[in-house]
């Protein structure tokens, strides 16, 4: 530990209560001048810190940045975030670095997260929004033992973590548009953008790339009336800290549950988070554009869309242009299923 961090610890383990210059200086064998050089850094990084010539200092609040050593407070993993964090006030893209990382050798559970993008990426060559301090941009890397056929459920996996961990927090009720959108009231909350590297058919790594709107005031007019954030849905300021553990929480749960008993469980649950079975969809498709009704996900996640003709599609991908509730087939999926929505 550096000691501008034994020296946050210190503050930290007072809670509320005045620290003399004295008594920090003779802990950590530094001078005075010392002190209150990182106490200076520390407040540019957004620690709110009184100071009294008397009194010492007072650590008052503590910013909602997702600094590696504020994400390691409380984070209740084995290994997921705990291997290693990066962190960047900015950089192009955190599914970037993650990927410059992977290859590099840098082992499963490694994070990046930074506090705005550059050139944020989003599915199928869009870019992703990323105003400085307001979401989540984070990418997480993991060496799953699985064959490459088996690499997009791992992104419902995630999406199914984001959803649990934006539901324990908030009341706000997610739901989830094949494959991976996470949507509050029909807006796009956040997204997941999964990179794969590949050994022969199997996967040699995966980066999981998560944007989360959480405390976005507006979006430019291209994105209004499409895109939310917590801070819109709720008008309530969100943690970033707490919203990144409980992301990595619930999706080593999931990854654990995937490694014991396969993707059943993990499509179980992405079901009942569907925003579409059931419903009439138009999805563009590298064939040109489907309509038909959304009625399933098959075991390797490819959406099955059943057109006018009755004949099923299995979509491995595309992007869904609209959607609106089939009332016959949704009632009959509804009777048949019994888990679905
Ligand atoms: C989507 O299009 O829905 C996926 C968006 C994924 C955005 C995230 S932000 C962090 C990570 N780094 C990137 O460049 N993209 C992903």
């Amino acid at each position: 530990m550096s000691i501008r961090e034994i020296l946050l610890d210190s503050l930290k383990c007072q809670k509320g209560r005045w620290v003399s210059g004295e008594d920090l200086s003779s802990r950590l064998s530094v001078s005075r001048a010392a002190i209150w050089k990182h106490i200076r850094r520390l407040r540019e990084e957004g620690y709110e810190i009184l100071s009294s010539p008397k009194k010492g200092y007072l650590l008052e609040k503590i910013p909602d940045r997702p600094f590696p050593r504020e994400i390691l407070e409380g984070l209740n993993t084995r290994r997921f975030g705990k291997e290693k964090i990066r962190y960047f006030e900015v950089t192009d893209s955190t599914n970037q670095v993650a990927k410059d990382l992977a290859a590099a050798g840098a082992p499963e559970g490694t994070l990046v997260v930074a506090e705005a993008q550059g050139k944020g990426r989003g599915r199928l060559g869009r870019k992703w929004y990323s105003p400085v301090g307001e979401g989540i941009y984070a990418s997480l890397i993991l060496r799953p033992r699985i064959p490459l056929s088996e690499a997009p459920l791992i992104t419902f996996l995630a999406a199914v973590a984001v959803a649990e961990a934006v539901m324990e927090i908030s009341s706000l009720d997610v739901k989830i548009k094949w494959p991976n959108d996470l949507l509050v009231g029909g807006r796009k909350l956040a997204g997941i953008l999964t990179e794969i590297a590949t050994e022969m058919d199997a996967v040699e790594y995966l980066v999981l790339g998560l944007g989360l709107n959480v405390n976005t005031r507006s979006f430019p007019a291209s994105l209004k009336t499409r895109a939310t954030s917590l801070l819109r849905e709720t008008g309530a300021e969100f943690s970033r800290t707490s919203l990144i553990q409980g992301f990595l929480r619930w999706c080593e749960k999931y990854y654990w549950i995937f490694q014991e008993s396969g993707f059943d469980p993990i499509l179980r649950r992405w079901k009942q988070l569907s925003l579409l079975l059931g419903k009439r969809v138009r999805v563009e498709t590298v064939g040109g554009i489907l309509a038909g009704t959304a009625t399933d996900v098959d075991p390797s996640g490819c959406l099955i869309l059943v057109d006018d003709r009755g004949e099923e599609h299995h979509i491995f991908s595309g992007d869904i242009l609209s959607e609106e509730p089939s009332t016959k087939l949704r009632s009959r999926n509804l009777a048949e299923k019994g888990d679905n929505q």
